[in-house]
């Protein structure tokens, strides 16, 4: 583990291989990839990192915004001199993803899981302000329990081999974290336009069962991103590199093949 302005960064296998950049989502950190890294570590450079306030990178004041976490990305990525890395974010992360493909434009190609270019309508933004509420008057803890089943397929959600660790790790995470995190994706803004403008290879997946970011509006992202690949994986809700890792390990290993 290195730690670039604040952040903590992991690196897997050799920087002379294809670097791939992974991000994760709310409210994870770097070891949701855990099953992604050991795959991938022979054949490529893999980079993790803790987002601003999660895992063991600092979380400073709390007041974030989705343009200052593109902009960690990008300050991780000219730091580890990588070139045209490939970048991979599920949810939050593939906010982030976009954000900082569309700013910087630093990269080969974009794996999209469980996420969407489009920004909080009105019911999303008050959904936000209901869990700071929480956060405010029942504590972190409690948030988190609530919201965690709530990313897993029906089968998942009682599956402790999965909804433990995914506890315990979020359970961690301070409260002005949470807190600043839902203010920087209610703030975020619509990447859609530049989605349409994108012809570098994206591939888009979601689970089956995402009640976050649905198959049918993933593949209509899909259908508006020139020559993009959309694919389901089944036996997964919100978070599919964790609930079905061997499916979403497949897809990754031939998108990643088809860019050589
Ligand atoms: C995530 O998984 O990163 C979040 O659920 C995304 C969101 O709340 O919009």
């Amino acid at each position: 583990m290195r730690t670039i302005n604040g952040l903590s960064v992991y690196t897997y296998g050799t920087e002379d291989k294809q670097p791939v950049v992974f991000i994760h989502g709310f409210p994870f950190d770097n070891t949701m990839w855990k099953n992604q890294t050991e795959k991938l570590q022979e054949t490529h450079y893999v980079i993790t990192i803790d987002i601003r306030g999660f895992g063991k990178s600092e979380t400073g004041d709390g007041q974030y915004t989705m343009e200052m976490f593109a902009d960690d990305l990008n300050d991780v990525i000219i730091a580890l001199s990588l070139n045209k890395p490939v970048i991979c974010g599920l949810s939050m992360g593939g906010y982030i993803a976009l954000r900082y493909a569309e700013k910087y434009d630093n990269y080969s190609a974009l794996i999209l899981a469980d996420t969407k270019s489009q920004s909080d309508p009105d019911p999303a933004k008050l959904n936000r302000a209901a869990g700071i509420k929480t956060i405010n008057e029942d504590g972190p803890s409690l948030y988190v329990s609530n919201f965690i089943p709530n990313t897993l397929a029906k089968k998942n959600k009682t599956n402790e081999d999965i909804l433990t660790p995914l506890m315990i790790e979020a359970k961690k995470v301070p409260a002005v974290s949470l807190k600043g995190a839902l203010l920087a994706m209610a703030g975020r803004t619509d990447t859609t336009e530049y989605l349409k403008t994108v012809n570098k290879p994206v591939m888009f997946i979601c689970g089956e069962e995402d009640a976050f970011t649905p198959p049918d509006l993933m593949k209509e992202l899909s259908e508006i991103t020139k020559g993009s690949r959309f694919e389901v994986v089944k036996d997964a809700g919100h978070l599919p590199p964790i609930e079905n890792p061997a499916n979403f390990n497949l897809l990754l290993v031939d998108f990643l093949s088809g860019l050589e």
